[in-house]
């Protein structure tokens, strides 16, 4: 609806627009009055009729309804905004012993019901609820308005060849409901890839819901993924509906699982077995109809190796593995991001940032982009609002892409212990890590790192036989993928 970024988002979750349909003046204005209480906006309705016209006149996020309201009943009503282009979250309220009439609401796309008489708790908690699902709802249809029409594949933007291999995967496996798990650094694009796989997908008409496992405390994860029946633990004042319900008929994604507990490693495990789960506190069986896409940036084998995943659920995940190459690995694609990012950034900015000069994107491609594309980007926004307009030069970049481990005489500190200090072997051993820096941020290309610190191919030619650094490079080479011989 037209208010997903106006007063509902997933930050956001406690403001809403609320329409409130009930005949009964007394009933309806003391709603009315608690619900304003816990900051919603209220609008009052008294019979089915009026509210359909006020739904087609503006966007709500909830339509709280009594299910006998004059002219259009409210399971009429239930199913009447199913066409309206902006939809309601519907909670329906029933007389006390008519769960025949909150079933049929339920059926009719109702998204909980409250039986009356219900306390002030269950009613702000069921509305929480029923403002997630808004949220996620207007998440979803934001994703799908950008996904489309973009270039490339879905958001994702590349022409280098190791992400063509991606793009061709993301492409198989669409629409294969297999499990998906993605791997690679903090910052390559996991989520976005994971967007494009849910909508170049069959489910693409469902939700995308994403779970962050390592962000939402333990104790509360489980009844995040699963849900939880009323009374299921202190505080459990009303059922909740968990995000495997919420992503039924669309996708979960599982992001950093890694971070995923023991205990419930083995309840996803028996969920994608089984395809099965249970609510907590709950007894009835739900079938888990929702596709899961899993991510990390950590090394899952490393984990199972060290008995902190679990093997069987690796290997479930594992059915279909699309690994993000970091950014550094392909930096043909660094130009093309940066004009994505420049051409983003002016638009949501109101910049107007030109271009690059060849010596700064020089340097951009030679960097070595720990934080990846999230951190190109944040350069390119930063750009955006400090230089506003015309070609970024080497100047306007930042001072740890000009020079990353600038050292020099004033920030290096070094206290003389009481005892004294070996002034000859200090000073060489600063030497060696300048120059094994160098000889690392150039790729071992020996012409190139003699130019970073600026000395002569053959001096450090000469440094490097020097036995104490014979013997730091050929550890380090040993652990690093080039070989001593590329020098
Ligand atoms: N190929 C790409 N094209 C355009 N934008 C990209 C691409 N890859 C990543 N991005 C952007 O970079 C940012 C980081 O991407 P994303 O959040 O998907 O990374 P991630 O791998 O999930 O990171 P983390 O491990 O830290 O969660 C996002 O703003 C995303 O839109
Ligand atoms: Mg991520």
């Amino acid at each position: 609806m037209g208010s997903s970024d106006t007063h509902t988002s997933s930050q956001n979750l406690s403001y809403a627009q609320i329409l409130l349909v009930e005949d009964e003046k007394d009933v309806r204005e003391a709603l009315s009055a608690q619900l304003q209480d816990e900051g919603h906006h209220v609008v009052e309705a008294e019979s089915g009729t009026e509210a359909f016209s006020l739904l087609q006149q503006s966007p709500f996020d909830i339509l709280l309804t009594d299910v006998m309201v004059p002219g259009i009943n409210g399971i009429e009503l239930v199913e009447q905004i199913a066409d309206l282009p902006s939809q309601p979250v519907t909670i329906v309220m029933t007389g006390f012993g008519s769960v025949e009439m909150a079933v049929k609401a339920i059926k009719a796309g109702a998204f909980d019901f409250l039986q009356k008489p219900f306390s002030v708790e269950v009613l702000s908690a069921t509305i929480e609820s029923a403002l997630r699902v808004q949220s996620l709802r207007n998440e979803n249809v934001e994703l799908r308005r950008t996904v489309k029409g973009q270039f490339g594949l879905g958001n994702l933007i590349s022409s280098s060849e190791v992400m063509k291999e991606v793009f061709r995967l993301i492409e198989c496996v669409a629409d294969a409901e297999s499990t998906v798990l993605i791997l690679g650094e903090s910052g390559t694009g996991k989520e976005l890839i994971a967007q494009t796989t849910h909508f170049h997908s069959n489910r693409r008409k469902g939700c995308l819901i994403p779970v962050n496992c390592g962000a939402i405390p333990e104790a509360l994860l489980e009844s995040e993924l699963f849900g939880h029946e009323k009374g299921a633990f202190t505080g459990a004042v009303a059922t909740r509906v968990g995000r495997f319900e919420l992503a039924a008929g669309g996708t979960i994604f599982l992001d950093e699982i890694g971070d995923l507990s023991p205990p419930l490693q083995v309840k996803l495990l028996r969920v994608l077995q089984e395809k099965t789960f249970e609510r907590v506190g709950g007894t009835r069986t739900y079938k888990a109809d929702a596709r899961v896409i899993a991510a990390t940036n950590q090394d899952l084998e490393e984990l199972v190796a060290n008995k902190q995943f679990r093997e069987d659920l690796y290997y479930r995940l594992n059915v279909v593995p699309i690994v993000v190459p970091p950014l550094r690995h392909r930096s043909e694609d660094i130009p093309l991001l940066i004009e994505h990012f420049m051409n983003m950034f002016n638009e949501r900015r109101s910049s107007k940032l030109t271009g690059i000069s060849p010596e700064a994107m020089t340097l951009l491609c030679s960097y070595q982009w720990p934080g990846n594309v999230r951190e190109l980007g944040n350069i390119i926004e930063r750009m955006a609002i400090l230089k506003r307009d015309g070609q970024i030069d080497l100047a306007d970049l930042p001072e740890k892409i000009r020079s990353p481990h600038a050292v020099s005489a004033t920030n290096v500190s070094a206290a003389i212990p009481v005892g004294g200090i070996n002034l000859s072997g200090t000073v060489e051993e600063f030497e060696n890590r300048l120059i094994i820096e160098a000889l690392e941020r150039t790729n071992w290309v020996k012409s190139k790192a003699a130019q970073l610190l600026h000395i002569n191919r053959t001096t450090l030619i000469e440094k490097l036989k020097k036995k104490s650094l014979a013997e730091i490079v050929s550890n380090r080479t040993g652990q690093d993928t080039k070989p001593v011989t590329s020098f």
